[in-house]
């Protein structure tokens, strides 16, 4: 095959996540990298509540804009990210939660005022949704954003009925980290099928897939993808990268303070990465899109989140200014051999 996503076609779609700068720029040796080998984009950004409300209420959705022309142009299948999430609103939001933390009607209103709009706006030409983003804890218990503390689960299930009113055609998924694992697999399972039990609208599970150089193993992926499946839901990988450096994640809790600082050792490889990672990570990948491919038909998409490793956003997470390697496109925007791995897979 000639590209990523001819040699896909008949399995599930390939995606990217793609930042603002990067439809903006139009670099166009990037632009045809993307339209050749991604038939699938998300917007890194530029749909959240904090980059489409300004503090005053006031909209911007320039971004957005050029992200849906951007994607029309090229003909490619679009995904909403994110209608809600507890991460990156604007200030205005977070206030309401300490003036009126047992107030559900003005919570209900906030999210009124923002999801429908958004989703309205790109109404037939987005394709799915990211409904809710992470709601579940790492303590594998409900999530306490402000959402949750002052509605309770009840926001995700009004959540997905108010966007599935909005735009009844989209595909809506919960999306959500870890939910590859054991523990936050179980949790996410039962949420679901509370939320199920109360016919919420719910078409997909949206497994992010940040994942590592060695974990989770391959199995764990494989039991979340016919689990996930048995709930009735389309399976998606939606933000498939792997971080080639040093967890911080497992260091003690006493040991909290120092976690996320920048030190030289956290960051081995700033001249290049060494041929055995190198192979290490392209076998990684090619592992992984083996098991993608065994599951084909419960799979609709794997979205990688990023095009090329200098954009990545696991350079600055969870330590700013590493140097990663987690995508299929190196810095000057060539193939990797992971790129080769998947493509020879078929
Ligand atoms: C990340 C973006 O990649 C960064 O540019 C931004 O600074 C923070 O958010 N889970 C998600 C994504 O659902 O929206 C996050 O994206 C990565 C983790």
């Amino acid at each position: 095959a000639t590209s990523l996503k001819t040699a896909y076609q008949q399995d599930f779609l390939i995606g990217a996540a793609l930042s603002a700068s990067i439809i903006n720029q139009a670099d166009p040796q990037l632009v045809t990298l993307i339209a050749r080998d991604f038939n699938s984009i998300t917007p890194e950004n530029c749909m959240k509540w904090g980059e489409i409300r300004n503090a005053d209420g006031s909209w911007k959705w320039a971004d957005a804009d050029a992200f849906v022309a951007f994607g029309e142009q090229h003909n490619l299948h679009m995904v909403g990210h994110t209608l809600v999430w507890h991460s990156q609103i604007p200030t205005p939001y977070l206030k309401i939660k300490t003036v009126i933390t047992s107030a559900k009607q003005p919570c209900r209103k906030k999210c009124r005022s923002t999801s429908p709009p958004l989703a309205g706006r790109y109404k037939g030409k987005l394709h799915a949704w990211d409904v809710v983003n992470e709601a579940v804890d790492d303590n594998l218990k409900m999530r306490e954003s402000h959402w949750y503390k002052i509605l309770g689960e009840d926001f995700i299930y009004q959540a997905f009925n108010l966007a599935h009113e909005v735009d009844p055609k989209a595909h809506l998924l919960y999306n959500d980290y870890n939910i590859e694992r054991t523990g936050k697999r179980e949790a996410t399972i039962e949420m679901i099928k509370r939320l199920q039990k109360r016919g919420m609208p719910i078409h997909g599970l949206g497994i992010q897939g940040h994942m590592g150089i060695d974990t989770p193993p391959i199995a764990e992926v494989e039991k979340s993808i016919i689990e996930f499946a048995k709930l009735g839901l389309r399976v998606h990988f939606t933000e498939l990268d792997i971080d080639v450096l040093p967890s911080v994640w497992e260091l003690p809790v006493a040991e909290i303070s120092t976690r996320f600082e920048y030190k030289p050792e956290r960051d081995p490889y700033t001249k290049g990465l060494p041929q055995e990672m190198q192979d290490k990570l392209a076998r990684r990948y090619e592992d992984l899109f083996k098991l993608f491919l065994k599951h084909a038909d419960k799979i609709d998409r794997v979205t990688l989140w990023g095009v090329s490793d200098d954009a990545s956003w696991l350079n600055d997470f969870p330590i700013r200014g590493r140097t990663n390697y987690p995508l299929l496109f190196d810095r000057q925007h060539e193939p990797k051999p992971a790129y080769f791995r998947v493509l020879d897979l078929k």
